[in-house]
């Protein structure tokens, strides 16, 4: 070996001491294993020693050679701790990134509900099923028959003026003929369908039915009126049933669907499907009454209509503004809030 051996030992304390700057400065895995090999591999200087160990003098060879083992050791632990701090830090570096955060605000899933008229809806047929009402339902296009001359009114008839009716056109539809087909202006024509059917199905009277629905009239949409709202018709047929069982009727769908503190009173009115008619108001926590709808006794020539002898049976029968209950019940002002969708109303009903 052309070096001294003094040379040798002080190369491997300064190779040592290289390896172990450099490897503090590392701070990649990647890095950590090329450096690794820089200083241990088989082309590293320190092989390079190792392999000239033969040619030191013999007296030297062993403390040449413990010096050689000193470095690679001192090396390779600085190696093994760069690799643990190295991979701690990658393992907290991955944690960090993945950590759940439990206290965090998410908001809420948003759910929809009913619409306030549908909930109307819902609640009265509940009341009336709750009084041992069945529930019937009838088309939204409808015949002039049902929709009025059935009622008493027939084509003539000047009380055709208080519903402004929007007509359809039948030509082009098949199999309508010559029936005059209008959108129904009021849930009245149910009562007619359901008299046939129970004259048609053999069973006749009693009977005692609500038929909620949809109905159209040809007005402009202001704050007590829309073009389309919902009415329910309330109908019994039975024997000697009088004017007194209506009021009664109504009295106790009043406190059964708005509670013991509101109740109704009928005016007199005129309606031309029934005889005597009146106007159903209900008291307001305020102290005034509001208009709810109409009702009255079936006239003799309705039940005739339908196949029913007056002379045998009786009826009594109103229609109500569901729109109209629900604005009582829910304070609302305008009834085309109900209909304009504005998220911050419907959210609140
Ligand atoms: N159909 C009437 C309307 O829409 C309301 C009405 C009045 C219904 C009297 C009835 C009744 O059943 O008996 O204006």
């Amino acid at each position: 070996m052309s070096e001294g051996h003094d040379e040798i030992l002080e190369e491997l304390v300064g190779l040592a001491a290289d390896g172990l700057d450099e490897l503090a400065a590392v701070d990649d895995l990647g890095d950590l294993g090329a450096a690794a090999s820089r200083f241990l591999g088989k082309h590293s200087r320190l092989s390079q020693l190792k392999a000239g160990l033969r040619d030191v003098a013999a007296e030297h060879r062993a403390t040449v050679g413990e010096a050689l083992n000193l470095a690679r050791t001192q090396i390779e632990s600085a190696v093994e701790d760069r690799r643990a701090e190295l991979g701690e830090v990658a393992t907290r570096t991955r944690l960090d990134a993945e950590r759940l955060d439990l206290t965090e605000e998410l908001g809420r899933d948003r759910h929809g509900h009913l619409h306030v008229i549908t909930q109307t809806w819902e609640q009265l047929e509940d009341v009336f099923v709750g009084m041992g009402f069945t529930v019937a339902d009838g088309p939204e296009v409808e015949t002039d028959w049902f929709n009025f001359e059935a009622l008493n009114l027939p084509p003539s008839h000047p009380a055709r003026s208080l519903w402004d009716t929007l007509y359809l056109d039948p030509d082009g539809l098949a199999g309508v003929g010559e029936e005059q087909l209008l959108l129904r202006t009021h849930t009245s024509p149910v009562q007619i369908r359901t008299m046939l059917d129970a004259v048609r199905t053999g069973g006749g009277p009693p009977i005692h039915v609500v038929c909620p629905g949809r109905v159209y009239r040809r007005d402009t949409a202001d704050a007590t009126h829309l073009p389309v709202f919902h009415q329910i018709e309330m109908l019994v047929v039975d024997r000697d049933v009088s004017m007194a069982d209506l009021a009664g009727t109504i009295e106790a769908f009043t406190k059964a669907y708005f509670g013991g503190d509101l109740t109704s009173r009928l005016r007199p009115s005129y309606f031309p499907f029934t005889e005597p008619s009146a106007e159903v108001d209900i008291s307001q926590p305020d102290g005034s009454w509001l208009e709810v709808g109409g009702c009255g006794m079936v006239h003799p020539n309705v039940l005739r209509a339908c196949g029913l002898d007056p002379e045998e049976w009786s009826g009594f029968a109103f229609g109500f503004g569901i729109d109209r209950l629900a604005k009582i019940r829910h304070g609302v002002e305008d009834l085309r809030d109900f209909v304009t969708n504005d998220i911050r109303f419907l959210e609140q009903l």
